[in-house]
């Protein structure tokens, strides 16, 4: 069987200028039969949006099946451009790829397929992973007076979650009277503040972030604030300094006394 394109280049050269009209016609007719002939689908499971978009879970799977027109003609996967590793036998006619499970990667990668041949004859799907912030239960959290503090919540999340909610004792931490700073980098916040105080930083903290789709998620820290303790005693060593310095001075002393006695 003669290929679309073939078809055509065979028609090209068997027309003269006086045929234009007709060979255009029938490029014409040829051209669609060959984008028909030429065609790849890709059938999801679950299904596609009219986007392309396969709208999934973490841990679920995703069965792709690509089918060409051309029987046997040799088929092509990628994610986000790379090529999938298959089975020769998985490649000719039909060609199918499972995602499973469904990992956070896998938002937004792209699946493609295409005949090995001609890589523009392809179709796409694009996968979109939903998935809740990591955030639920409740930490101790124990620091010294005029240590830092730095309080941290998980906000990665499909959809995206808005930068939590920071409470102290039930109220909206006041940032200002705490000397607190936060941080959203969109996928943690953080609440910090450089040397705590008992009576402004100790109690409970929760910070909370309402998802569209997964609903109010909330951890809790409470921390409590212990007195100082040294850790590096300097005392103890500057009496040794003096000391170390004292002997030295007196052996000289003692040793100027002596040159001073021999001089005599
Ligand atoms: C690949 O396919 C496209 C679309 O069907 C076509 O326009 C193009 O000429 C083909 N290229 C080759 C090298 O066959
Ligand atoms: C928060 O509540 C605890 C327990 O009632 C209290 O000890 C602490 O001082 C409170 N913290 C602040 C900053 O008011």
């Amino acid at each position: 069987m003669l290929h679309a394109n073939e078809l055509a280049l065979v028609n090209l050269r068997a027309t003269d200028s006086r045929k234009t009209k007709m060979k255009s016609c029938c490029l014409l007719v040829l051209l669609i039969c060959g984008a028909q002939a030429q065609s790849v689908a890709i059938e999801a499971a679950p299904g596609a949006d009219v986007h392309g978009t396969i709208h999934t879970e973490l841990d679920k799977t995703v069965s792709l099946l690509c089918r060409a027109l051309e029987e046997g003609a040799e088929l092509v996967w990628r994610r986000n451009g790379a090529v999938v590793s298959l089975k020769a036998e998985n490649q000719r006619g039909n060609s199918s790829v499972c995602v499973t499970p469904v990992l956070h990667e896998d938002n937004g990668a792209t699946f493609s397929c295409h005949l090995g041949k001609n890589a523009t004859v392809r179709d796409a799907v694009t996968l979109n992973v939903t998935f809740p912030p990591v955030l639920s239960g409740s930490e101790e959290v124990s620091v010294e007076e005029k240590s830092p503090l730095v309080l941290s919540c998980q906000t990665f999340a499909n959809p995206p979650v808005s930068p939590p909610l920071w409470t102290l004792n039930g109220s909206t931490v006041d940032l200002q009277a705490g000397s607190f700073s936060v941080t959203n980098d969109g996928s943690t916040s953080r609440l910090s503040c450089g040397a705590v105080d008992r009576g402004l930083h100790e109690g409970r903290y929760q910070c909370t972030v309402d998802s569209p789709l997964h609903g109010t998620r909330t951890r809790v820290f409470r921390v409590t604030v212990t007195d100082k303790t040294t850790k590096f005693p300097l005392t103890p060593i500057i009496a040794g300094v003096v000391v170390v310095f004292l002997t030295g001075v007196f052996a000289i002393f003692s040793r100027w006394s002596t040159i001073t006695k021999c001089c005599k």
